[in-house]
């Protein structure tokens, strides 16, 4: 081990949608930046909305995607935040477009991996990649090229479905990665609630130390936040889940 920091790559993921992945990621990276950590948030899904928690227009459509059809430099479509964060959107994509792309990826499990060393990165930068669902391209993708991998669950019955899915894909990831270790976080926590506890317990006893020991709570400050096109941070500083992005991120920058 070395004190000094390590480049970190860290892909945010579930077999679900709507589990708070986007959330997660873009504002870890602005409590990382606020942490004083160099962050990049690589966006890995075609929805293409991590963006919109660090204020890049609607309108724009540049992104990594655009970058690897065109044979361009990806750096070229990165932009920095206002809060310190360096976003490289995924960009649109017609749906033609879109299969010719996902194609590459299938032909090539290194790509992620490699695009990001062509970024040359400091040493002590913290890569936050932000994934599509499970079953598709993006996810075997991001494992690949990430040393810790972040899935994101809800405390209900459903997310206890997914874990054997997200199990196998870690293992798989792992053969060729020996490097990645498949963590896991509860989002949308409300302690008030029997069956979250419920759940919460359960799963901290299937999953033992690979469930991270922050949480974060649901927030309607959250999506308010989106709305305003900022991370939690810095629209609502003091609401419980900036505080549980801050420890979050504390728990990122001192992982041995
Ligand atoms: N901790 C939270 N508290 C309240 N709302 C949340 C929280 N996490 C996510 N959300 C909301 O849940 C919805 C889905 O989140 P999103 O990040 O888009 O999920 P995914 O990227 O997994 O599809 C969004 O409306 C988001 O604002
Ligand atoms: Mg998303």
């Amino acid at each position: 081990m070395t004190t000094n920091p390590q480049k970190r790559i860290v892909s945010v993921v579930s077999p679900k949608g709507g589990v708070g992945k986007t959330t997660v990621a873009a504002n870890l990276a602005a409590a990382v930046a606020a942490a004083g950590r160099g962050v990049l948030l690589i966006d890995l899904d075609p929805q293409n909305a991590a963006r919109l928690h660090h204020q890049m227009p609607l309108s724009d459509g540049a992104g990594l995607a655009v970058q690897t059809l065109l044979r361009q430099p990806w750096a070229n479509a990165a932009f920095r935040g206002p809060y310190g964060v360096d976003c490289l959107p995924f960009g649109a994509l017609t749906d033609h477009d879109r299969r010719v792309f996902e194609h590459e990826l299938d032909a090539n499990p290194q790509w992620l991996r490699q695009n990001i060393e062509a970024l040359g990165l400091n040493p002590g930068s913290i890569v936050i990649v932000d994934t599509a669902p499970g079953g598709t391209p993006y996810l075997p993708q991001a494992l690949q090229a990430s040393d810790i991998g972040m899935c994101v669950l809800l405390p209900d019955a459903a997310s206890f479905v997914t874990l054997p899915a997200m199990a196998r894909w870690y293992a798989e990831a792992a053969q060729t990665n020996p490097s990645l270790r498949g963590f896991y976080v509860l989002n949308r926590m409300n302690n008030a609630r029997l069956l979250c506890r419920d759940v919460g317990t359960a799963l901290s006893r299937d999953l033992g130390d690979s469930l991270l020991p922050v949480e974060i709570n649901f927030d309607s400050a959250v999506e308010e936040a989106l709305a305003s096109q900022s991370p939690i941070l810095k629209y609502a500083p003091e609401s419980p889940a900036s505080r549980d992005f801050a420890a979050l991120a504390n728990w990122l920058v001192n992982l041995p």
